[in-house]
């Protein structure tokens, strides 16, 4: 650095800690050397957080969340998003940098978190990152909800009205419930200006709060790695961790590989097929909604479809399945656990499931299904038992139960866009149980699973 750079950044570090941030969060923050493929998609979500907020930023240039019909008898809101499309310099790379970003969101998001599976990244002392990744999926959630509704095309309109109808499953206050939610009796104006202002405002805010949290929450403890060790037990004399290297320059580096390579197929989807043959944009919505025509079939977008099988696959005749789970689990947690707080609270929880089961519609229970099984990620750290944190020293009990939850997820999510069928429905059913039963079950199979010893340091470079 010169003379004069010096001078001026020791006036910026007198009045704000800019090279203290710098030396803390990237040249002296001591990440494990043995990183792999998997630790890409971190700084990933990252980037595509960025895409997101920028391009959403300029399609709001032209964007107008305005319901009502225009001269040539096409609501506003979609006309917006087709002059966007045709008219706009540059609209139509925006729009589909946009709406195909969601689709990689929930890819990369996807991938991140199965890492964290892999790697008991959600185990202690890791639970708040963990804990605060769950809020951001949540938000993820809404955010990619919202803002379908804003093209305002047939999946948008009645995909938020079969969504925004479930709330009506709610005891007492459910119709009530909804037609607040929606501001009308059907998803209209009132509904769009509302679930516009979620999807450019609110949201985004929470959701860089909770990123912000989430790698407060990494670098206060330190990032896991592949083998589960923890680096910071092995330190030399200046206590720098034995096998941590400076995030500033080898991971910064690593990582703008890993971006290299994901904007080149990034680009390719957006140039060559940005609808992702009617998974990333359905071709239903490139017709104006219509209150007064309901779509032959309607389905969410992928990312939302293994719970959304999960929430069909709960019909009457599913409830005794669930009941035998509950009984399972409950009466495991009786036999097994030593703190009687404990028994206790599982005997109580599940008498009530059970009751509320017997006396409860079905619709209410799918509601709660899709909910619950979103929620179930949160209790990860508590219910993951094992001796040891890393896939690689995990004994074969755990790796094939993982293998089939990932099966079961990816067959729901297939069964969530096709249309109700009743061979779907008999395979939801037992992916659901499947799927529910990795959680329920996890505490006992965690702890019998035969684990691999782990080493001291880390194994590979
Ligand atoms: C906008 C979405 C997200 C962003 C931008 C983000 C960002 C990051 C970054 C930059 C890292 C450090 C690099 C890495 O380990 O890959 C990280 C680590 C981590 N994230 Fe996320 N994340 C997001 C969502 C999530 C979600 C949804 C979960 C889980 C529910 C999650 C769980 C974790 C965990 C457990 C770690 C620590 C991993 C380890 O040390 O092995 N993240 N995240």
């Amino acid at each position: 650095m010169n003379k004069l750079a010096q001078q001026l950044m020791g006036w910026v570090d007198d009045r704000f800690p800019a090279t203290k941030m710098y030396k803390e969060h990237l040249s002296e923050y001591y990440a494990p050397k043995n990183f792999n493929f998997w630790y890409f998609f971190g700084s990933l979500a990252l980037l595509v957080l960025v895409i997101q907020i920028v391009t959403g930023i300029f399609l709001v240039m032209h964007y107008k969340p305005d319901a009502s019909l225009n001269a040539s008898g096409i609501p506003v809101a979609f006309a917006s998003v087709e002059y966007i499309m045709r008219d706009v310099p540059g609209g139509w790379i925006i729009r589909y940098m946009h709406s195909t970003g969601a689709s990689a969101f929930f890819i990369v998001v996807y991938l991140h978190m199965f890492r964290g599976l892999l790697y008991g990244s959600y185990r202690k002392p890791r639970e708040l990152i963990w804990l605060f990744g769950v809020g951001i999926f949540l938000c993820l959630m809404a955010e990619a909800f919202f803002g379908y509704l804003l093209p305002w095309g047939q999946m948008s309109g009645w995909g938020a009205q079969v969504i925004v109808n479930l709330f009506e499953a709610i005891p007492v206050i459910g119709k009530d419930l909804s037609i607040w939610i929606r501001g009308d009796f059907v998803v209209s104006d009132a509904t769009l200006n509302r679930f516009f202002s979620f999807h450019v405002i609110a949201i985004p805010l929470v959701l860089i709060g909770l990123v912000a949290a989430h790698i407060i929450a990494l670098h206060e403890v330190g990032s896991n790695n592949p083998d589960g060790v923890e680096i910071k037990k092995h330190k030399d004399a200046n206590g720098i961790p034995l096998d941590g290297i400076p995030f500033h320059p080898y991971y910064t580096v690593k990582d703008i590989f890993g971006v290299v390579v994901f904007l080149m197929v990034f680009s390719a989807i957006i140039f060559f097929m940005p609808e992702g043959g009617g998974y990333f944009l359905e071709y239903n919505n490139f017709v104006p909604y219509d209150q007064l025509q309901t779509p032959p079939h309607i389905a969410p977008v992928w990312y939302f479809t293994p719970y959304y099988s999960i929430l069909r696959a709960t019909t009457s005749d599913f409830l005794p399945w669930l009941m035998a789970l509950v009984a399972a689990t409950g009466g495991l947690t009786l036999l097994t656990a030593r703190n009687s707080l404990v028994r206790i609270i599982a005997a109580v929880l599940s008498i009530a499931v059970l009751l509320g089961l017997l006396t409860l519609e079905a619709k209410v229970w799918g509601v709660v299904m899709m909910g619950g099984s979103v929620m179930l990620f949160a209790l990860l750290p508590w219910l993951d038992q094992s001796p040891v944190k890393s896939i690689r020293y995990k004994g074969s009990l755990f790796k094939s139960i993982l293998a089939v939850w990932v099966v079961c997820f990816l067959i729901l999510g297939y069964l969530g866009v096709l249309p109700p069928s009743p061979t779907g429905k008999i395979v939801s059913q037992v992916c659901s149980i499947l799927y529910l039963a990795f959680f329920a079950f996890m505490p006992w199979y965690s702890r019998m699973d035969k684990t691999l010893p782990v080493p001291e340091r880390v194994t590979s470079e």
